[in-house]
């Protein structure tokens, strides 16, 4: 009995003599720990006969509980103290100004694909995303661009060192091999469009070695060019948000697509300046490359071209966004000015969305 007594008076002395934080947990950890002697306690409670136990027990137990408050108290007293001296020293004056916090704003460029999302998802088309670093068989091969094909050639391609299985891995030239990786990895019918970053190893006012790519991917039965060009039109006049905008295909050549077209749009003058749209255009601006997708390649992803056709697009995320909003130099994109960003850039709070959705 004694025993408890004086353990009692030790602790609740050496709580009372605390004068820190860092004392007062020291204290905790020597009174109420593994290695103290209210633990050793406890511990002889497992050996007593059930009489002694039930006059024992709430004793010790009693005990801890006194001095788990004591150690409490005292915290929540010298917690109080140092915050009192905290604001006995410290001076808020809230007549100065506030610091003015640096706003950012959205990248035309980032701006561009959200209103493509947005006006696809309008038409049933997912967004579907794939490797910056590509292989050769989904950037070319499964394209219908074979080794020895000279458009190889004319993607000015960055390629790394070989690997050591003999597979060429390279930065992808175009979004195209999004349309490959969809098709492997989906069942048909696909409708995507895959906008992302694309380099080749170019560089002058509108060419940059990175730079943004929109592909769209569509696969079904009984796809046709009609399908192509109404999906186009309606996508341009959203964009552009005018209905006096006239298309114009022009047959090209693409290797993962036959028939190819280019598309251009028409453009009237105004003030010098280009500006789409217009029924009557004073002119036309290439934007995209398009055409039914090349049966070897719906063939190459596992697919019977007979079974499924469908059409496929590419275009300049970058021109998108210069056609629109008036940039000039493709180069200012990813110089990081924060003067340019701030003279063509978006308020984060006031980002321009489209007034009107597809079909509106
Ligand atoms: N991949 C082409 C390029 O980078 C653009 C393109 C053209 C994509 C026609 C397509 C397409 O899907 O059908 O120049």
């Amino acid at each position: 009995m004694t025993d408890l007594n004086l353990i009692r008076s030790k602790l609740l002395s050496i709580t009372e003599a605390a004068d820190s934080l860092e004392a007062i947990e020291a204290v905790r950890v020597t009174a109420l720990g593994k290695a103290s002697e209210i633990a050793a306690l406890m511990k002889t409670l497992g050996g007593m006969s059930p009489e002694e136990r039930q006059v024992q027990a709430p004793l010790i137990q009693g005990l801890r509980t006194e001095v788990a408050d004591a150690i409490a108290a005292r915290k929540a007293a010298l917690e109080g103290a140092a915050l009192e001296a905290r604001l006995a020293t410290e001076t808020i004056d809230l007549t100065l100004p506030a610091a003015s916090a640096p706003q950012g704003s959205v990248h035309p460029v980032a701006q561009v694909m959200d209103e493509l999302a947005e006006i696809f998802a309008d038409l049933g088309f997912a967004v579907a995303t794939g490797p910056e670093i590509e292989d050769d068989w989904h950037n070319f091969t499964a394209l219908n661009i074979p080794e020895t094909h000279p458009a190889r050639a004319m993607h000015d391609t960055f390629y790394f060192p070989d690997e050591k299985d003999g597979k060429k891995m390279l930065l992808r030239t175009h979004t195209s091999p999004v349309q490959i990786r969809t098709m492997t990895s989906q069942e048909p019918p696909i409708r995507i469009i895959a906008p992302g970053r694309t380099y080749r190893s170019d560089s002058d006012a509108t060419h940059t070695p990175m730079f943004h790519q929109v592909e769209g991917l569509v696969i079904d039965r009984g796809i046709t060019l009609g399908h192509l060009k109404w999906t186009l039109e309606t996508f341009v006049k959203a964009y552009f948000e005018r209905d006096d905008i006239v298309l114009r295909l022009r047959p090209s050549y693409f290797p993962f697509t036959e028939p190819s077209a280019e598309v251009d749009v028409g453009y009237t003058l105004v003030d010098g300046r280009r500006v789409v749209g217009g029924a009557e255009p004073d002119g036309w601006m290439e934007i995209l490359g398009s055409g039914m997708v090349h049966p070897r390649v719906i063939a190459a992803c596992g697919l019977d071209p007979d079974e499924w056709q469908g059409f496929a697009f590419g275009c300049g995320i970058d021109r998108l966004a210069m056609l629109k909003y008036g940039m000039d130099d493709l180069r200012a994109f990813f110089d990081g000015d924060l003067r340019w960003l701030r003279h063509y850039g978006f308020a984060a709070l006031d980002v321009p969305t489209l007034s009107a959705g597809v079909g509106a």
